[in-house]
């Protein structure tokens, strides 16, 4: 069978599910604006709404996180006339192709997702079916543009596998090339953000403690204060990136320093190996401050005017759904679905 040739396209979501942080800046959007801004690629960014509601979300705080995480990509440099911006729930071919899925993808498979495992605990018979099925949803997510790369951090690993493996089984199925195997881009070591006060665990909005985080509407002086009081050990930084290794705290603040402001962490240790942490931290929070407060300023703007962001993700539903109607009508005719064209 001939190879396919797909278009070069990029496809990643968040959950809207609570505030961001400067973990998802620099693990996820950053890294969205770079590939954006790359070329080569057309990029199409997605608010995962639908996802979102596999635990439970409070219908008025659903909405305010959908707009405010647009806020968020739109602040950070997304530009909805260079990436396709959405929220899942408004490209109603996600959930269609969904389902599709649903019946493509095994019972086995989906129950050996470690996510599912993480998240529905002990409790399992309690979870929703969504978040069982969460996996198949994403599956559709990427595969309703035919998205050939996908940047996701290593959590996701296992989704994106069976997102080929899905795809795979459709082709071989109906012996068809439809679906591409789509490639993750998954996020480095050094773009991975840990929790202020425990270098092993990842920054998560959902800590408990809000000094293990740096969120991304902390003003200078909440920002400042978390940097001062971060983890680290009394050693002074060292000269080479290799000096880190048992020390997570301390290549933490190292690898954000070093993400800020675009350079490697060995370039960073260059100039500030030798350093005692009295002395690195307060230019890690200045540093913190200048590239993070114009974007939380640029986000309260814009929350200051909802109905301009539902108009940028009514916009982005419609040129997305140029992308996904045709692929999912394709998709009705190859499983046999009867439609009037
Ligand atoms: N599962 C992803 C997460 O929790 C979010 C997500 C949903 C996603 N659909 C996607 C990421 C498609 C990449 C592509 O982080």
């Amino acid at each position: 069978m001939s190879q396919t040739q797909f278009t070069p396209r990029v496809f990643s979501g968040i959950q809207p599910s609570g505030g961001l942080t400067l973990g998802n800046y620099l693990g996820a959007i950053k890294r969205f604006v770079d590939m954006q801004d790359a070329g080569g690629f057309e990029t199409i960014y997605c608010m995962v709404d639908l996802h979102a509601i596999t635990v439970w979300q409070e219908p008025e705080a659903l909405r305010r996180n959908t707009r405010e995480l647009a806020a968020g990509f739109i602040a950070s440099g997304i530009d909805p006339a260079k990436s396709i911006l959405i929220n899942q729930s408004q490209v109603p071919e996600h959930a269609q192709l969904g389902w599709i899925f649903n019946c493509v993808a095994r019972m086995g498979w989906m129950s050996r997702m470690t996510q599912f495992k993480d998240k529905a605990g002990k409790n399992a018979e309690k979870a929703s079916l969504g978040l069982f099925g969460y996996p198949a949803l994403m599956a559709a997510d990427i595969l309703v543009y035919h998205a050939t790369h996908v940047p996701v951090g290593e959590d996701q690993k296992q989704h994106l596998e069976l997102t080929r493996d899905i795809a795979a089984k459709f082709n071989h199925d109906y012996g068809v090339d439809f679906f591409p195997l789509t490639e993750p881009v998954i996020e480095g070591a050094a773009t991975r953000v840990m929790s202020l006060r425990d270098g092993s665990k990842k920054m998560s909005k959902s800590d408990p403690s809000d000094a293990s985080r740096i969120n991304m509407t902390d003003d200078a002086d909440a920002i400042a204060k978390k940097i001062r009081k971060a983890k680290t050990d009394p050693d002074a930084l060292p000269s080479e990136a290799a000096g880190l290794e048992d020390r997570p705290e301390a290549r933490n603040l190292v690898n954000i320093f070093a993400a800020l402001s675009d350079l490697s962490v060995d370039d960073v240790l260059a100039e500030m190996g030798g350093q005692q942490f009295g002395s690195f931290k307060p230019m890690l929070a200045e540093l913190a401050v200048e590239k993070l407060s114009p974007i939380s300023a640029e986000m309260a703007r814009l929350m200051d005017d909802p109905a301009e962001i539902d108009r940028i993700l009514a916009r982005g539903a419609a040129q997305a759904r140029e992308i996904t109607a045709p692929i999912l009508k394709k998709t009705y005719e190859i499983v046999g679905m009867v439609g009037s064209d």
